[in-house]
């Protein structure tokens, strides 16, 4: 429902990117003085969710990871073969504009990540995340990411286990 009222696209050049407010500090200031910096030396992807009125409501950025095999549960290892790691792709960050929190948008921005993730013909594993916080964490074990062994607060979400729409 949310997706159709906003235009997930890469961040295009020239968008007023210095009114964005998500609230978290580190997410704002990374994506006014960084973000595209970051996509030049092709170390990040930036996905933005504009609104009908051509607004900047949210973003998330992706880039190639992988994760080494110890630091995934037991149950996890069982199913992989035994290569000191496994490619995944990380969702370094995900925020939403305050005036757009709250109807399903951060949801919809996570879809949308994922779904360009399994479309790809490039294999990975899982996508993962950092928790910069509880909240953080709450809201993606929420959409059944599961933690890592790793001491930095790391989330998983195997990819088979996500629908192709
Ligand atoms: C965290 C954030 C991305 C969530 O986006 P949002 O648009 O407000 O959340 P949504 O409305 O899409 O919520 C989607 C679902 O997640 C749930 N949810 C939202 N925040 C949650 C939280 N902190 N803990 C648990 N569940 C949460 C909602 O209840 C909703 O559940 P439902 O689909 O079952 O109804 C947003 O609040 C934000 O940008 N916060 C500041 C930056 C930040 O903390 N980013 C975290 C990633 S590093």
């Amino acid at each position: 429902m949310t997706r159709k009222k906003f235009r997930i696209v890469p961040l295009e050049a020239g968008l007023d990117r210095s009114t964005f407010f998500s609230g978290s500090e580190p997410l704002d200031r990374y994506f006014r003085e960084q973000v595209r910096q970051d996509i030049r030396r092709k170390v990040t992807a930036c996905f933005t969710a504009l609104s009908t009125g051509g607004s900047i409501a949210g973003y998330y950025t992706l880039a190639s990871a992988s994760i080494l095999l110890g630091e995934l549960p037991p149950e996890t290892i069982r199913k992989l073969p035994r290569y000191p790691s496994v490619p995944a792709v990380r969702m370094g960050r995900l925020a939403v504009d305050r005036e757009f929190q709250g109807i399903g948008l951060g949801g919809a921005l996570l879809a949308d990540a994922l779904g360009r993730v399994i479309q790809s013909e490039i294999a990975a594993f899982a996508m993962i995340v950092d928790a910069k916080d509880d909240k953080a964490g709450a809201f993606y074990r929420h959409h059944g990411f599961i933690e890592t062994t790793n001491e930095f607060p790391t989330l998983f979400l195997p990819l088979a286990a996500v629908n192709r729409k």
